[in-house]
């Protein structure tokens, strides 16, 4: 598949919904490029591969070396890389961390959390030649503040905050947004009331795309599956029958066999 432009990404809004997975390494993402539009290099990689119970302790230098690999193992790939917590907490800060992203990677966006509140950064950023993801809704970097993940969109007053959150960030300049854990019929009025491209998660079916964990979707991540993750594979499952048929072959000595010995 031929990398996506931002233009092209636009065109999509309203027409074949987009399809976006994270990846954290080389190995994943040459194997999603297949199916992927867009590769996001999240911060969910501080959880499922960092063993951390949140998203926050993630660094720019953890970023800036995933996408490293997730851009040599997809070239052909759009790749949006996560800035992780603390690290746009004011304009300068935001445009620093995301130069790096510029110059260490060859990556083509970063996404930043926040909606009205955040809207000045991504202004900061767009208006200084990087291309930005938005995330609105749930924002598991707000994880500790809020005491846990809250779903919104539960009233009408979250729901026309969360509209205000999305045209916020696209009038700064946003050329796609990523909306998390919102009530199917909110995401779906938030995806009508915006010209970019609304890529849901938790969100229902009614926006522009989706995005999930990779390693939920594989059904690897076995500690916590929330309601909205679908699991295409058994993955956990298989990884573990696998392992342990190669435990009782070597401890069998079946295996090498003849067939794999010089
Ligand atoms: O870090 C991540 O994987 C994300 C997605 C859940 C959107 O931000
Ligand atoms: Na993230």
């Amino acid at each position: 598949m031929k990398k996506l432009s931002i233009g092209s990404i636009l065109k999509r809004k309203g027409a074949l919904p987009l399809v976006m997975i994270t990846a954290y390494d080389a190995l994943f993402a040459r194997l999603f490029s297949e199916s992927a539009d867009i590769l996001l290099v999240g911060d969910s990689l501080n959880m499922s591969f960092g063993g951390n119970n949140d998203t926050l302790s993630a660094t720019m230098d953890q970023m800036i070396y995933h996408t490293q690999a997730v851009c040599k193992g997809a070239p052909e790939t759009f790749v949006i890389t996560d800035m992780p917590f603390g690290t746009y907490t004011d304009e300068a800060t935001a445009l620093a961390n995301a130069i790096r992203v510029y110059r260490e990677t060859p990556a083509d966006a970063v996404k930043i959390e926040g909606g009205t509140d955040k809207a000045h950064l991504v202004r900061h950023l767009t208006s200084n030649g990087i291309a930005v993801c938005g995330h609105i809704g749930l924002l598991p970097q707000a994880f500790r503040a809020e005491g846990g993940y809250k779903v919104k969109g539960k009233s009408e007053e979250e729901a026309l905050s969360l509209i205000a959150d999305a045209q916020a960030v696209e009038r700064a300049g946003a050329f796609i947004l990523v909306i998390e854990g919102v009530k199917a019929d909110v995401a779906t009025r938030v995806a009508k009331n915006v010209s970019i491209p609304v890529i849901g998660i938790g969100a229902g079916s009614g926006v522009d795309g989706q995005v999930l964990v990779f390693s939920d979707m594989l059904g690897l991540y076995e500690p916590f599956v929330p309601k909205f993750v679908k699991q295409y594979i058994n993955g956990a499952k298989k990884v573990k029958e696998a392992a342990n048929a190669y435990k009782i072959e070597v401890q069998n000595r079946e295996f090498p066999d003849e067939n794999y010995v010089y």
